[in-house]
């Protein structure tokens, strides 16, 4: 009765007051609608977005800091990860901060959903109206120009000033991403009627038996089910397994038989196997034929992603959602860095920086337009790719060639305008600018986080599609190529009662010139310029090299 007359009481009460009107402030902004997107009509006010809210995470200076402590070769917590619980407190919000969102969020009528493993993110469903009026946005219809893909986003959004350092963004708002993210395949070829014998010269194409001896990769298959290997996939793209069979009889090596992986959906992902993409087939078979005997995942991502940078975020948090995080994550799709708000950048790289305290190597490919970044239209400034800013992630640019390795000019490197030089690379990063002297002057952003961190093969790499073989380029190649050289590492390191690497970039940074082949030639023209060329130590093109396998493995202890 008591209780039942304290609800009616307090329902009363609610329904009498209005919202507080709250003081708001300026969060994000944009100067201008990004090139390649135009302003097409306004958008109707009755139509639902579903707004993602980041909260402040409760200790993210604790969350880098420890991420710094357990993946310095050199710190006495080198190696000891945390587990899911534990890195969740480092990002899961206060009660404070959301007692606080939460309460703004009642008061407009509304209610939220958690959608991440601690609590980080809650969506929303909330009529443009409505978003305009809580955010002091003006929601509007862009529409991307080379594509007619249409998306409602606002070039700028206000949030509560009492909510400053509990709401870190509303997303989507101000990031402006092209419908897909783009997948780094810079040529392929057909390459004609392709015999075994023809196969396995080196001299013609790039196959699992070369990279296994131009970089030392053992052929001895890996004991260690724990230490699994994800390849992601975007766009509706799926590997075939016929397509992974016919490409590993040629070179399945009598220590393996495996010729399987297997596929986790998220957002509608599926899978159709009959149906294979160029990217997911190069992805699948460069792991599966060279991390022999590693355990592979494919991730396909669907459409129904609505993070608002391209699934990538779901991505990551779903594999923080597991109690035994991948080993080694490899992405070979990417975007420009220009599309996406700091906010946003933020929070993903913050993903990843949980990622590496769990003990996983997030991998992705640099991109394959060179200075210009993932696009090919003339540009005035060099275009810095997304995510390879990301201090968190290890950037993998590509080279070819073994007499000598050489850069391959679409290499996609340079430095981040969001990300500012990280400790680990700084006197890598001082020395090539000190190399660069005056060229590229303005061009570039000499604060910024250099990338790619690595390199590995890329072009004329074989591969199996829908039973014909053909020849591709791009950085697509080398992503997956380090991932499984990291894999395996990881594999002899678990055998031994040893931990996995992590975030690898102060393991490599630390190590490189020992561990890893500094490729001293070429450069990635683009934007009227030569590009920057690769040299002695860590550059932009090639950063510090590829890999030597029983140097890896020396320098990660054994
Ligand atoms: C491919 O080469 C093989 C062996 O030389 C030959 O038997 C076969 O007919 C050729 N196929 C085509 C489509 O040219
Ligand atoms: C250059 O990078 C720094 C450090 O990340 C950043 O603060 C600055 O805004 C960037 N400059 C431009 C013009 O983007």
């Amino acid at each position: 009765m008591l209780i039942v007359s304290l609800l009616t009481l307090l329902s009363f009460t609610a329904a009498l007051s209005k919202p507080a009107t709250r003081s708001l402030e300026v969060h994000e902004t944009r100067a201008a609608v990004p090139s390649g997107f135009v302003k097409s009509a306004s958008a109707s006010p009755n139509t639902l977005l579903n707004l993602r809210l980041g909260l402040a995470n409760s200790n993210t200076d604790g969350l880098i800091t420890t991420l710094y402590d357990v993946s310095t070769p050199s710190s006495a917590n080198y190696g000891q990860h945390l587990s899911k619980e534990e890195v969740g407190a480092f990002t899961a919000p206060t009660k404070e901060t959301v007692d606080a969102v939460n309460a703004w969020i009642i008061e407009n009528g509304l209610s939220a959903t958690t959608i991440s493993p601690a609590g980080d993110w809650l969506a929303i469903s909330v009529p443009v109206s409505k978003a305009n009026e809580m955010l002091d946005a003006d929601f509007s219809v862009f529409t991307h120009e080379s594509t007619g893909a249409q998306s409602i986003r606002t070039l700028s959004y206000s949030i509560p000033t009492d909510l400053k350092g509990h709401l870190d963004l509303v997303h989507p708002t101000t990031t402006f991403t092209p419908p897909s993210a783009k997948s780094p395949i810079h040529a392929v070829k057909f390459a004609g009627n392709v015999t075994k014998r023809d196969i396995v010269d080196c001299s013609r194409f790039v196959d699992p038996q070369c990279l296994e001896q131009l970089y030392g990769i053992p052929t001895t298959a890996a004991t260690e089910s724990s230490n699994y290997l994800v390849v992601t996939g975007y766009n509706n793209e799926y590997p075939s397994t016929t397509d992974l069979v016919d490409f590993l009889g040629p070179f399945q090596s009598a220590e393996s038989s495996s010729t399987s992986y297997t596929v986790v959906e998220i957002d509608g992902g599926s899978y159709d196997p009959s149906n294979p993409g160029v990217e997911a087939d190069i992805d699948i078979q460069y792991t599966v034929g060279l991390a022999i005997g590693v355990p592979v995942t494919f991730t396909s991502v669907g459409e129904s992603a609505s993070d608002g940078v391209f699934g990538f975020l779901d991505t990551a948090n779903y594999w923080l959602g597991q109690s035994t995080t991948p080993s080694v994550i490899s992405t070979s799709y990417g975007s420009n860095e220009e599309y996406i708000s700091t906010n946003v950048y933020n929070s993903l790289c913050n993903a990843y920086a949980s990622l590496g305290l769990r003990g996983t190597s997030v991998l992705f490919s640099s991109g394959d337009g060179a200075v210009t970044g993932t696009q090919s239209e003339d540009c005035t400034d060099f275009v810095p790719t997304f995510p390879s800013g990301c201090p968190y992630v290890t950037s993998v640019g590509a080279t070819q060639g073994n007499s000598p390795e050489t850069a391959a000019d679409f290499s996609s490197g340079g430095f981040s305008n969001v990300f500012a030089i990280p400790p680990f690379q700084a006197s890598s990063v001082a020395g090539y600018l000190a190399y660069l002297g005056d060229t590229n002057a303005g061009l570039y952003n000499a604060s910024g986080r250099g990338y790619p961190d690595v390199s590995a093969q890329g072009v004329d790499f074989i591969f199996n599609y829908q039973g014909s073989w053909y020849l591709v380029e791009g950085t697509s190649c080398s992503s997956p190529t380090f991932a499984s050289v990291i894999a395996l590492v990881n594999d002899r390191l678990v055998a031994a009662g040893r931990s996995k690497l992590g975030w690898l970039n102060p393991f490599l940074y630390s190590i490189g010139k020992f561990a890893l082949t500094d490729i001293t030639s070429g450069s990635n023209p683009g934007c009227n310029t030569n590009g920057f060329s690769a040299t002695t130590g860590w550059d932009p093109v090639t950063g510090l090299g590829t890999p030597v396998f029983d140097e890896l493995v020396t320098a990660a202890g054994l």
